[in-house]
């Protein structure tokens, strides 16, 4: 499939989607967003692919909605619209979805890697809702995903002024996984999203659910909810392959079923 705003590859069971509005520091406008949305549901449903990474360029993982789109919209329109409603679709993606992050990542950029599973960073990398600045305050979750991520006080202060986190500041407060040399942030957040997606597709899937059902869950009801799918788990081929694999001293091949 063919799109403007994104360049979309598979290999070696990882898709890999690139941010592609240069002109515009990949702004997120509504055409991004449905494209980016279509390409998600074609990988999800690619059987061949276990694995999804989402980067932008090197001067900017995502600047942003687009201001310029938004900047004259009204309400009640925006709201009747229910405007970036489709945005919420990205964070509730099945299979995992890494984020690789350099530079601005700022308003809904920072958003999109938020909704990410986890986020690498490169040392260029810049986290910040500059929302409060136009007059608006964060409209994909930003408010709520770096609160969950940092807590109430490391998140509270970059909303309310609008500083960027630089990325070994995001590392330090729990927003970003991992920071990497800009020159091998794509290399070796491939080579790691290979490796997720050469494990069994049923059980990371099942892994990224668990660990997000800990934001929702008490703990009692968290761990009784991993424990079934834990059980459920012992009818895959998959669990039979990588326990018999282990016993007979080989590696695994898996089925992802
Ligand atoms: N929307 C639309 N266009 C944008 C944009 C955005 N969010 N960010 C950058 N651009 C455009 C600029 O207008 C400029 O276009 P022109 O060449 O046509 O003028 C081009 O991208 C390059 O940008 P700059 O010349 O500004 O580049 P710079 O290196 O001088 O500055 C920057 C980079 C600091 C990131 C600056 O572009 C900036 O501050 N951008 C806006 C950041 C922002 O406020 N983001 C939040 C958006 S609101 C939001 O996201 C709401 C939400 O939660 C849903």
């Amino acid at each position: 499939m063919e799109y403007e705003t994104l360049l979309v590859s598979v290999q070696e069971r990882v898709g890999l989607i690139t941010l592609n509005r240069p002109k515009a520091l990949n702004a997120l406008n509504s055409q991004l967003v449905a494209e980016l949305n279509q390409a998600l549901d074609q990988l999800e449903a690619d059987a061949g692919v276990g694995c999804i990474v989402i980067t932008g360029s090197a001067k900017a993982f995502a600047a942003g909605a687009d201001i310029k789109e938004m900047s004259a919209f009204g309400f009640p329109q925006i709201y009747l619209d229910d405007f970036f409603a489709a945005a919420d679709r990205i964070g509730a993606r099945r299979k995992p979805l890494i984020a690789a992050v350099a530079g601005y990542a700022l308003g809904g950029g920072c958003e999109l890697a938020l909704m990410c599973d986890f986020i690498y960073a490169a040392e260029n990398a810049r986290f910040g809702l500059p929302e409060l600045t136009l007059g608006v305050i964060p409209g994909i979750g930003g408010t709520q995903r770096l609160t969950h991520a940092l807590g109430k006080a490391k998140a509270m202060e970059p909303c309310l002024t609008g500083r960027q986190l630089t990325a070994e500041e995001a590392e330090r407060a729990g927003l970003v996984a991992r920071v990497l040399p800009a020159e091998s942030l794509l290399d070796e957040t491939l080579a790691v999203a290979r490796g997720i997606a050469g494990k069994s597709l049923p059980a990371a899937m099942m892994t990224k659910e668990c660990v997000n059902r800990a934001f929702e869950l008490g703990l009692n009801e968290g761990v009784r909810f991993e424990r079934r799918l834990f059980h459920s788990l012992f009818a895959s081929a998959d669990q039979k392959e990588g326990m018999n694999a282990f016993v007979e001293k080989r590696a695994p091949h898996f089925t992802h079923r």
